[in-house]
């Protein structure tokens, strides 16, 4: 018993301290939206899509290869996702990208906001565990009543 304890101890400290270096696991965090005015931002008539796959992508800076693909995910019911990233991204360019939609009518990725950068690493002297990527959105087929009224007042306030 105390013989494969320490075993345990002598196997599992090399992994944990290991992880200690490289710090906790990123957790990701955003909304997945329908345009439903297809105007490329999100307004008071944009909806929130529940059971919309994302994942995050990493790629080399100078190369664009693609080094990392995290797990997909799927949002809930606010339309928010989260997922989990482990180890130091460095300096890879990364993004939240949108996969797919439940949505028969939402469900073109608006190009303009169908991904969203994601800074990685704690070289930059970031401490928070959490961070926060832009919203990302899928475009409605046809956009709703009042939308024209809608973006005209916006435009107004400019
Ligand atoms: C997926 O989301 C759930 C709930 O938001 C979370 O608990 C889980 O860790 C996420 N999975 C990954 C792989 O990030």
């Amino acid at each position: 018993m105390a013989r494969s304890l320490l075993l345990f101890v002598l196997c599992a400290l090399p992994v944990l301290s290991s992880a200690w270096r490289k710090g906790n696991p990123f957790l990701i965090k955003g909304r997945v939206y329908c345009d439903t005015c297809r105007c490329g931002f999100e307004t008071r008539k944009t909806t929130y899509i529940p059971g919309a796959r994302v994942r995050i992508e990493c790629r080399d800076r100078t190369s664009a290869e693609l080094k990392y693909r995290s797990a997909g995910n799927v949002t809930d019911g606010s339309g928010t996702y989260h997922i989990v990233v482990e180890g130091d991204q460095e300096d890879r360019i990364c993004h939240t990208v949108l996969v797919s939609s439940p949505l028969h009518d939402c469900k073109v990725a608006d190009p303009g906001r169908n991904r969203a950068q994601v800074i990685l690493t704690r070289s930059n002297g970031a401490v928070s565990d959490l961070h926060f990527a832009n919203a990302m959105g899928f475009f409605k087929d046809k956009a709703l009543p009042g939308c024209d009224k809608l973006l005209k007042e916006l435009l107004q306030d400019v």
